[in-house]
């Protein structure tokens, strides 16, 4: 819908123009630059940090949605803050200590969000609600962009979308996220998509139609 904030992974932008993807993908409608940080030890991919987010920070005003996949995330935090990054995910998997990690993100001056892969339970964030802006539930086993959607997600997504009630914390979906799979989660009550391959396919060209076509099925 027109509300649904839509995020595109620059996971799958071309890493060698990485600004220029960013203005890009900002000029097509894009509402939140998703970035996601793998470390090679929780998902068997590695990405970039903290030095990368900052070299592309000056190239929008819009949200930098900050998705960690690494293993411990705590010794990083204040590192993805001061590279510039809004909103800080951490996975409820990759941290001992979720309520702690969650106040360092606040502390911080950042939004909390929490991910949880799609074999986790929702029960793992019911006692840290009050310490969340966002959760991230991942509609693929992270690593990789182009995956196939996970549909047993949308029920969880559902559960949690009941489990809030009316505090402010916002339900985003991550992974196979297209035109076909948005309408899913879309009905679950997912307030932000998150999508790579279904938005950087075409090339720049193809950026604004594509955007298009998620937010018209959403
Ligand atoms: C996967 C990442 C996703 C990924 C989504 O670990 O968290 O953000 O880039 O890519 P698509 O939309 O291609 O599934
Ligand atoms: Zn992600």
């Amino acid at each position: 819908s027109a509300q649904t904030i839509i995020a595109p992974s620059m996971l799958s932008s071309d890493f060698s123009r990485l600004g220029e993807e960013v203005e890009a993908v900002c000029r097509a409608g894009a509402d939140w630059i998703h970035l996601d940080v793998m470390d090679g030890h929780f998902v068997p991919n590695i990405t970039f940090g903290p030095p990368v987010i900052k070299s592309i920070r000056n190239r929008t005003d819009r949200v930098f949605d900050c998705h960690l996949m690494i293993e411990p995330c705590d010794p990083y935090l204040a590192a993805f803050a001061d590279a510039g990054c809004d909103v800080i995910t951490v996975h409820a998997e990759a941290t001992r200590h979720l309520d702690r990690s969650l106040q360092a993100i606040r502390d911080l001056g950042c939004k909390a969000g929490v991910s949880l892969n799609p074999s986790t339970p929702e029960n793992v964030i019911e006692y840290v609600l009050d310490r969340l802006d966002l959760i991230l539930l991942m509609t693929v086993n992270p690593g990789f962009g182009g995956q196939a959607f996970i549909p047993s997600v949308v029920d969880k997504a559902a559960r949690i979308k009941a489990m809030i009630g009316e505090r402010p914390i916002l339900i985003e979906i991550d992974g196979g996220v297209t035109p076909e799979t948005a309408p899913l989660v879309a009905r679950a009550g997912a307030d932000v998509l998150v999508a790579g391959s279904s938005v950087f396919k075409g090339g720049p060209d193809a950026y604004a139609a594509n955007i298009a076509a998620l937010r018209r099925t959403s």
